[in-house]
């Protein structure tokens, strides 16, 4: 099946299995190896992208239900060069450790942050709890989204 869609501002067309999930396709066909791909069953959120600015695992998302859509990636968010704000603060609070959740934990961050402009810490915690880290303990993670935040 033929596919198009718009991905981090531009339009793409690809001819897929119509089994290809969306994260898949933005890997394998369109090299957008950002986004990440832990568990492929859609626990731990490391394919965490968004879509129509929504936050999706797009390891449980078809790559044709995603036709017409915009699709934003860890790519997308800082298409000049220059650090998202949330980005920024990940690294200033030093939000990661290896990095393979940080693609996926960003992208849902920012998508929680837009709903929730002044998000609490319980606040923080649970809404990203789909999103695994292995690494950090969490704490570094909650406070670079409630810096980010203040700067959004
Ligand atoms: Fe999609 Fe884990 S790879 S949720
Ligand atoms: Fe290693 Fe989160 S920084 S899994």
């Amino acid at each position: 099946m033929e596919v198009s869609l718009t991905v981090n501002g531009q339009g793409v067309t690809r001819e897929v299995d119509p089994r290809t999930t969306l994260v898949d396709l933005l890997r394998d066909h369109l090299s957008l190896t950002g986004t990440h791909v832990g568990c492929d069953t859609g626990q731990c959120g490391a394919c965490t992208v968004h879509l129509d600015g929504r936050a999706v695992k797009a390891c449980s998302v078809l790559a044709g239900q995603a036709e017409g859509a915009e699709v934003t990636t860890i790519e997308g968010l800082a298409p000049d060069g220059e650090l998202h704000p949330m980005q920024a603060a990940f690294r200033e609070c030093h939000g990661l450790q290896c990095g393979f959740c940080t693609p996926g934990m960003v992208m849902a961050a920012v998508d929680l942050v837009r709903r929730n402009p002044d998000p609490d810490e319980a606040t923080i915690r649970e809404q990203l709890e789909g999103n695994y880290c292995r690494c950090t303990g969490y704490h570094n993670i909650v406070r670079a989204v409630r810096e980010a935040a203040g700067r959004m």
